[in-house]
C-alpha cells in the first residue's frame, strides 16, 4: 500500500506527467494508462483534498497557514490504486470517499493557494517520483513537480463537456446538482486555480496538448500511450 517504496531493482520507468483543469478526464485517463503501463498512479490532488478534509474535520481555518503547512509536512498520506479503484489513506484511514465531497472541492483550491502547502506536498511527490515508472496528474506536475518529465501532457476540454461529465459523475455518486452549479464552480475553479500566487496552473511550453472535448476515454489513453511509446523509443 505505501506508495512511497517501490523495488529499487524494478528496471526504472519514465515519469509521465499530465496537468489540465478540473473534469478534463486527467485522473481516469491516468489511472488506465498507469495500469497499463504497469506504472504507479500519483493522484496530486487527493493529496490537497486529503488535507482540505483534516482541515475542515477539526476546523482549521485556512488563514491559518503556518499550523496548515506543518500538518502538511507531518500527514501521511498513502495510496493503493487499481485500475478501478485509488484508495486514499490519511494516518491509516481510508478517506477515499470523504475527500470527494461537496464540501471538500468547494474548500479544496484555498487551502492548496497555501505557499508552505505547497512546498510540502511537493517534496512528498518528488519523493515518491525518485523511483520512475509514475503517472502524476494535477496542476503542476509539469512545471514544479516534475520539470524534467519525460513526458508532459496538458489536458483539456470545453467547459460545457467537463461540466456535463462531472454532472455524471456526482449523479453516480448520488449527490443531487445541476449542470450550472457544475458550470459554475468549474469556472470558479479553473480561475482561483490559473490565477493563485504560488505555483498557478499554466501549460508548458514543453507540453503536448491533448484537448479531450470530442475524444472517449479509451482514445484519450490511446493517444498519450501512442505519446509515450515514441517517447521510449528514441
Ligand atoms: O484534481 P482535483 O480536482 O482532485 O484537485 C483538487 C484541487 O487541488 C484543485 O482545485 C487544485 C488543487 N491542486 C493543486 O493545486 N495542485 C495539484 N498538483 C493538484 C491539485
Amino acid at each position: 500500500m505505501n506508495s512511497e517504496n517501490i523495488s529499487d531493482s524494478q528496471p526504472k520507468g519514465i515519469i509521465i506527467a499530465i496537468d489540465g483543469p478540473a473534469g478534463a478526464g486527467k485522473s481516469t485517463t491516468a489511472k488506465i494508462v498507469a495500469a497499463r503501463l504497469g506504472y504507479q498512479y500519483l493522484d496530486t490532488g487527493a493529496m490537497y483534498r486529503a488535507l482540505t478534509f483534516y482541515s475542515l474535520t477539526n476546523n482549521i481555518p485556512a488563514s491559518e497557514t503556518e499550523k496548515l503547512t506543518q500538518i502538511a509536512s507531518d500527514m501521511i498520506i498513502e495510496f493503493e490504486t487499481t485500475e478501478e479503484l485509488n484508495k486514499v489513506y490519511l494516518n491509516s484511514q481510508d478517506i477515499t470517499s470523504e475527500i470527494r465531497t461537496p464540501e471538500v472541492t468547494r474548500a479544496v483550491s484555498e487551502i492548496s493557494a497555501i505557499k508552505g502547502v505547497r512546498r510540502a506536498m511537493v517534496a512528498k511527490q518528488r519523493k515518491i517520483g525518485k523511483a520512475g515508472s509514475i503517472v502524476a496528474e494535477g496542476r503542476d506536475t509539469t512545471t514544479i513537480v516534475f520539470p524534467d518529465a519525460e513526458l508532459k501532457i496538458y489536458l483539456d476540454a470545453s467547459v460545457e463537456q467537463r461540466a456535463e461529465r462531472r454532472l455524471l459523475d456526482m449523479s453516480k455518486q448520488g449527490v443531487n446538482t445541476t449542470l450550472k452549479e457544475q458550470k459554475d464552480d468549474l469556472i470558479r475553479r479553473d480561475n482561483f486555480d490559473s490565477h493563485r500566487e504560488h505555483s498557478p496552473l499554466t501549460k508548458s511550453p514543453d507540453a503536448m496538448i491533448v484537448d479531450t472535448t470530442r475524444l472517449t476515454i479509451e482514445e484519450q489513453v490511446d493517444e498519450i500511450i501512442s505519446k509515450v511509446n515514441s517517447v521510449i523509443k528514441k
